[in-house]
């Protein structure tokens, strides 16, 4: 899948401004400590977002919503990026400026419901029986290109791995062998080979096949070689957001366009959304799926209209909603297309 995206300028610079953040600078009981992590004084704000932190990893926040209110200055979006640092890799975090909501090519609720979507991970486990080992020999086998008799294709391949336990030599047919060559696998590497798909995992080194040399930059993974039986049920996890769901199925589904694919910042169908949300369900009512509840960012949040608030308070009752943070540095100001006062601009 081709990856073209624009650079937002705005957005890195406030990220980069805030580099020297590594989290909420807190103890193991929650206490703020005066300077860590990047973080100094602010000490009752951080701690209360260490109680957020924690409720969010013990699942008992989601769909509800959190402000911060303060000057420019006072460090809003540095506490919603440490809540961020402190969450973890698996938990998705979302940051938008509310006025990106208002962008030309998509409806204000489609940007929000996306960047909702975004915030909201799926930890799927799936159950593969793979090929595992350590390769102790690879022979390519090559056949004449069937259009071009002077260049030679790979046909086959000839590949013994081992664990501890066991090991067992294989012919593979010309995808896999595509696969082993197109991945690099050489002798001394552990793969994962599935068994269904034919699809190839570089895993990393065996150790102790290279000879100690030590760089700076380590860039090679050394594991222990594997034991068992070659052919084994592994169980694997990985973590997608609703969104790239939706993206999949609108795919998949012939939805879109088959001669110029998916349009990556196009609209979703709501039907594609009930579907993912029906599948997501049903495997986590199988115990195949567990959904993590992350953390969408809502900054200037005084810049949202009264449809995108109103959208946005009905969006954080359904069922999947991420936690929603809004932070703004105005006090009374006019609701966005009424004229209305409120605080916060918020009705
Ligand atoms: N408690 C803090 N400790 C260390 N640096 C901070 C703290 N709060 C804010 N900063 C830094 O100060 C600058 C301004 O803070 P920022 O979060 O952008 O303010 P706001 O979003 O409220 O306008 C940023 O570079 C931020 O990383
Ligand atoms: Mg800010």
């Amino acid at each position: 899948m081709p990856e073209i995206v624009e650079v937002r300028e705005g957005r890195f610079e406030r990220i980069s401004a805030h580099s020297h953040i590594t989290g909420l600078g807190l103890d193991s009981k929650g206490k703020a400590k005066f300077i860590a992590d990047g973080m100094v004084g602010q000490v009752e704000a951080r701690e209360a977002a260490g109680i957020v932190v924690k409720m969010i990893k013990e699942g008992k926040m989601a769909g509800r919503g959190i402000l911060l209110v303060g000057p420019p200055g006072t460090g809003k979006t540095a506490l919603a990026i440490a809540i961020a640092r402190e969450l973890g890799e698996d938990t998705p975090f979302v940051m938008l400026s509310a006025s990106e909501v208002f962008s030309a090519e998509m409806k204000k609720t489609e940007v929000l419901m996306q960047a909702m979507r975004r915030a909201i991970g799926v930890r799927l486990k799936e159950v593969r029986r793979v090929y595992e080992g350590v390769v102790k020999s690879l022979k390519i086998r090559f056949t004449r290109h069937p259009y071009n008799p002077y260049t030679r294709v790979p046909s086959s391949a000839r590949i013994t791995l081992a664990t501890r336990d066991e090991e067992k030599t294989f012919t593979v047919d010309s995808d896999i062998t595509m696969e082993l060559l197109s991945k690099g696998i050489k002798v001394g590497d552990v793969i994962w080979i599935d068994s269904e798909t034919g699809r190839v995992t570089r895993v990393g080194r065996v150790k102790g096949v290279d000879k100690a040399k030590y760089y700076d930059i380590e860039t090679e993974t050394y594991i222990s070689m594997p034991s068992g039986p070659i052919l084994k049920e592994k169980e694997f996890v990985h973590v997608v957001t609703l969104h790239q769901l939706d993206l999949s199925l609108a795919r998949q589904g012939g939805l879109i366009s088959l001669l110029f694919g998916v349009p990556m910042e196009r609209e979703i169908s709501s039907e594609v959304r009930e579907r993912v949300d029906k599948e997501v369900k049903k495997l986590v009512d199988e115990g195949k799926a567990e959904i993590i509840p992350g953390v969408l960012f809502i900054d200037d949040v005084h810049m949202l209209d009264i449809e995108a608030f109103a959208f946005l308070s009905k969006a954080m009752e359904s069922e999947l909603a991420p936690i929603i943070i809004l932070a703004t540095n105005r006090g009374i100001t006019k609701i966005r297309g009424t004229d209305i006062e409120s605080p916060h601009g918020i009705p």
